[in-house]
């Protein structure tokens, strides 16, 4: 990562905060309410042959923190919902990938990203969308606005366990013969796809999302299964706000399921950090993805503020890392 990119990283993080309406001490910057699910990810058959990944070639504990995408730990999570997962790889390691319910991302650059941001900032006097300055950035932003008009409908998801989330990016999946093919992740609910509209959701507590799943893992575990979807010649590889053309082959490497709730203390874990480029040998992030690498850095900085600074948060990794070697002794 180049230094500039630590300096977007910033900007980043700044456009964040002032997008969730300020600092919320202690809070990441982004997708600040959440709750933490255990449980395991099992690979299928074929997972093997397309990546030589610990865990594709067995079944792994794993954590997944479904988030609202707010800064504001106070808002209720509602049409944007995160699902951030950590796979516990036998050699002592964990891997990291993070997903949204939206079909791509909000910008192709770290700068259209936060263009974005600047564009929807509300008018201060009326608290609504300033239409002279979104209108036009989306007439100009064609694959924002496209996104955009995909969550005007209304729909939210009616449950955490009946929502589709997608890794936008691309990755690089390289098999234990050295043969590499670009493909996208897809999680998809076992349960089925079943959407609410917002004015219901609106009517329920804040933390709703998060009590209907937990009260329906004290039922039955929830699944998920995991597809890649294959890139095609000409497909863009760096770009996670391109849907790619219909019909691109898409298999099935694996069920998530999750059990039961999971707190940061009971993982030994307190800033339960997840990386979008914290990948394993086997899966390659693109090189080319300027948003994937310019987010590294934001989570960095994220991290360090909600942590107490850069220097606290060597210490908080140390006991993460002292915590883990402690689970394995
Ligand atoms: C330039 C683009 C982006 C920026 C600057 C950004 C920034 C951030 C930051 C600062 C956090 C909080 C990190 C922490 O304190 O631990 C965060 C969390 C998160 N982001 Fe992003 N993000 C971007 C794009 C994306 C994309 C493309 C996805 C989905 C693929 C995504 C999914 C998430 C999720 C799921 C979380 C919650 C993580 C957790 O639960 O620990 N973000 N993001």
């Amino acid at each position: 990562m180049t230094q500039g990119q630590f300096d977007k990283a910033s900007e980043l993080v700044a456009a964040l905060h002032q997008d969730s309406g300020g600092i919320f001490p202690g809070q990441r910057a982004a997708h600040a309410l959440g709750r933490i699910f255990m449980g395991s990810f099992t690979p299928t058959g074929v997972a093997k042959t397309i990546s030589r990944a610990a865990h594709f070639a067995a079944a792994v504990p794993v954590t997944v923190r479904f988030s609202g995408d707010s800064g504001d730990p106070g808002l209720k999570p509602s049409a944007v919902i995160g699902m951030a997962m950590k796979f516990y790889l036998p050699d002592g390691t964990n891997t990291d990938l993070l997903a949204l319910n939206i079909p791509a991302f909000l910008g192709r650059t770290p700068e259209e990203f936060v263009g974005f941001l600047s564009a929807k900032a509300p008018d201060p006097k009326t608290g609504q969308p300033d239409m002279a300055k979104l209108g036009p950035f989306l007439a100009s932003h064609p694959n924002i606005a496209r996104v955009v008009q995909s969550l005007q409908s209304g729909a939210v998801p009616a449950s955490l366990a009946t929502a589709s989330y997608r890794a936008m990016h691309a990755f690089r999946f390289v098999n234990a013969a050295g043969d590499g093919r670009w493909a996208r992740y897809h999680f998809e609910p076992a349960a089925g796809v079943v959407a609410q509209q917002a004015a219901d959701l609106a009517k329920q507590p804040r933390d709703y999302l998060f009590e209907e799943l937990e009260g329906r893992l004290r039922r039955a575990p929830v699944a998920f299964r995991l597809d890649l979807e294959f890139a095609q010649a000409g497909d863009p590889l760096d770009d996670p706000s391109a849907i790619w053309p219909a019909g691109r082959q898409r298999v099935n490497v694996g069920r998530l399921e999750l059990t039961a709730p999971i707190t940061e203390t009971q993982i030994g874990n307190q800033s339960m950090l997840h990386d979008p480029t914290q990948v394993t040998d086997g899966i390659e992030i693109s090189p080319t993805d300027q948003v994937v690498s310019a987010r590294r850095g934001s989570y960095l900085v994220s991290l360090a503020q909600r942590t107490g600074g850069w220097k606290r948060r060597s210490s908080v990794l140390a006991q993460a890392v002292l915590a883990e070697a402690g689970h394995r002794a």
